[in-house]
């Protein structure tokens, strides 16, 4: 008798996820133990000083007023139209690019990264991110028949390994035409590193040599933590302006952290370029691929945002409260990065962030060291990340250490 009725292709697929194996762990210490002897910096949420999930409560007041018909309906399947408009305003702020920027709704920065994949890379083909990555990257490119290669991040000088980045990028171009990279910046998941405008000077005069050698490239940048990267955020976007139309640029815009609505599911991916036709076919193909995918998105998570931009009163309070998520999430990582310092304990150059980062060639044995002291973080392929959104500033103190004692015990300090 058969065991598998899936497809060559789908078989052996399983989603096997670190951090919600993690996250049961912690859960299920917290109702033997009690919610004060347990660290859990395992989810990507903000948590307040009591461990409870944040909503941002303007976000919260409008989201409710909305009326059910503007909830439930149906959305026009590219976005609602002022969403559009406005999720580019909300993205860029004062810097927006110069160039043609054309928007389509998403199931949040995923769906953005899907259609990437899905529509500007040919089947077969590899996508170029960091070493550091978020795990979707990797299962978003599998499950579309392409696969996931690797940059170093970080050089020996702490800064972006340029030469890394474009040693990988060339191997591609000998054999792709189509080329895509995908780049987590600012306050990068996992690490916290934003990119330099320096940075972007230099990825882009390399890219300008691939396009000479007829290469196209496409960058998705993905901003979903740019909320909580703190003032200056945004000046790098102007760096995006008068690129050459073999050079799209996709922002993908999200809502989830933004906004504090995750599961809300949406986002844009916002298309630039020096070329109008190109604009108008990234509209057209990505369009199609919405509908071809999961049809329309949640009209009231975009109506929400569209309230709460086009009133000055709204905008103004809900800026001040993601501005007081952000101090509280920087006041936290401060803790850490000055007692990691103390106690010799490497990590990951942090700016801003949801995460930090510590360096680690086994990074599974040293989370289960720290979940015997009730210390639950998320053992990723490069280290262990540290989730700063989710804990509480009194539990930041003693966590560098704790995390040393671990590395020592294991072996690897
Ligand atoms: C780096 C990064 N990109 C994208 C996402 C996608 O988030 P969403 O699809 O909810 O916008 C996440 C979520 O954790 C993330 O960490």
């Amino acid at each position: 008798m058969t065991e598998s009725m899936a497809a060559p292709q789908a078989r052996g697929k399983k989603y096997k996820d670190a951090i919600f194996g993690a996250s049961n762990a912690a859960q299920a210490d917290i109702q033997a133990n009690g919610k004060d002897k347990v660290v859990n910096g395992t989810a990507g949420v903000i948590q307040d000083e009591t461990g409870t999930l944040v909503c941002l409560p303007t976000v919260e007041k409008t989201y409710r007023a909305l009326p059910m018909t503007e909830i439930i309906a149906y959305a026009p399947v590219a976005g609602l139209p002022a969403f559009l408009k406005d999720a580019q305003e909300c993205c860029f702020g004062d810097y927006r690019p110069e160039g043609y920027t054309v928007a389509v709704a998403t199931t949040g920065g995923t769906g953005a990264i899907h259609h990437i994949i899905h529509n500007y890379t040919c089947p077969g083909d590899e996508v170029l991110t960091a070493d550091w990555y978020w795990s979707a990257y990797q299962m978003l490119c599998a499950d579309a028949g392409r696969s996931l290669r690797t940059f170093r991040l970080i050089g020996e000088d702490g800064g972006f390994d340029h030469e890394d980045f474009q040693r990988q990028l060339s191997a591609m171009a000998d054999r792709q035409e189509q080329l895509a990279v995908v780049l987590n910046t600012p306050a990068h998941n996992p690490t916290g590193y934003s990119l330099t405008d320096e940075d972007w000077d230099r990825i882009f005069d390399f890219l300008k040599t691939l396009v000479a050698r007829g290469r196209k490239i496409t960058v998705l940048v993905d901003v979903s933590y740019i909320d909580y990267a703190g003032p200056g955020a945004r000046a790098f976007f102007r760096k995006f302006s008068g690129l050459p139309p073999e050079i799209l640029i996709v922002t993908a815009f999200s809502m989830s952290k933004s906004f504090t609505m995750y599961g809300v599911r949406v986002g844009a991916m916002i298309g630039l370029s020096s070329s109008e036709a190109v604009a108008r076919e990234f509209a057209e193909v990505n369009t199609y691929t919405n509908r071809a995918t999961w049809s329309n998105n949640s009209r009231g998570g975009m109506a929400c945002l569209v309230r709460i931009w086009e009133d000055p009163a709204l905008r103004r309070q809900y800026q001040a409260e993601q501005e007081q998520y952000y101090q509280l999430i920087q006041e936290r990582a401060a803790i850490f990065v000055k007692e990691a310092k103390e106690a010799g304990l490497p990590m990951l150059p942090y700016q801003s962030g949801f995460f930090l980062s510590i360096p680690s060639p086994d990074a599974g044995k040293v989370c289960a060291l720290l979940q015997k002291k009730h210390i639950y973080l998320v053992p990723l392929r490069a280290g262990v990340r540290v989730a700063v959104c989710a804990i509480p500033k009194a539990k930041m103190h003693g966590l560098a250490g704790a995390i040393r004692d671990a590395m020592v015990e294991a072996g690897q300090l």
